[in-house]
């Protein structure tokens, strides 16, 4: 794969069509309602556009991501995130993120997943960012977030099923690199 990560405008509509997920919702959200609620400022999303050399590009993966807060109650028993003051907990929601069924197993969850952390960790440089949120929309997606790190916070049953990741010692981590 020959991958670039940009942020989802109009130029990607001709590509749109050939995009397949299992989940027809994430299917469906990318075609439909990635864009409005782009224009509305309600979230942005980027695509993982694939350009392999003699071949049409295509749209090989997304993620959608937009401002969040999570009650400091339901975070008392995640590591590291049980002594917060009582008001909302703000972080960066990754809303959405789905890979093409012909591309997934290659890396590419994992590159999304990273480029989403990435832009949670930029805003964090403006505004206040302590936790990196999913709603996963099903066990597999709970594995998949686990897997990274995700801890659930909604009760374990229904889904979608809210995970958070705290960013707190990824954004140490960073300060002491940026200071040395
Ligand atoms: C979940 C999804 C995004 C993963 O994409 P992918 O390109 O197949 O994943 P990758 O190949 O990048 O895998 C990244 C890592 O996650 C691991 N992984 C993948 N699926 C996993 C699962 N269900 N449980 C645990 N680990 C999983 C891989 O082993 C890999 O581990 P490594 O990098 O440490 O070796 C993709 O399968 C998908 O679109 N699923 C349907 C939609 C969905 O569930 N979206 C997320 C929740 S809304």
């Amino acid at each position: 794969m020959s991958i670039r990560l940009e942020p989802f405008s109009r130029k990607h509509r001709e590509l749109l069509s050939r995009f397949e997920n299992r989940h027809r919702s994430l299917e469906e959200y990318l075609k439909h309602y990635a864009s409005q609620h782009k224009d509305k400022a309600l979230s942005k999303t980027w695509v993982a556009v694939d350009e392999p050399a003699g071949t049409p590009p295509r749209i090989a993966g997304y993620f959608t991501i937009a401002a969040t807060s999570v009650s400091s109650e339901s975070l008392a028993t995640i590591p590291g995130l049980g002594r917060l003051p009582s008001f909302p907990i703000p972080g960066i929601l990754l809303a959405r993120l789905a890979v093409d069924t012909n591309a997934q197993g290659q890396g590419l969850g994992r590159y999304l997943l990273e480029g989403a952390l990435g832009q949670a960790l930029q805003a964090e440089e403006d505004v206040g960012v302590r936790l990196f949120v999913t709603d996963a929309i099903d066990k597999e997606a709970v594995s998949f977030y686990k897997h990274f790190g995700f801890h659930v916070i909604s009760d374990p049953g229904g889904y979608p099923q809210k995970m958070v990741m705290d960013l707190l010692p990824i954004l140490k981590k960073k300060r002491v690199e940026t200071s040395s």
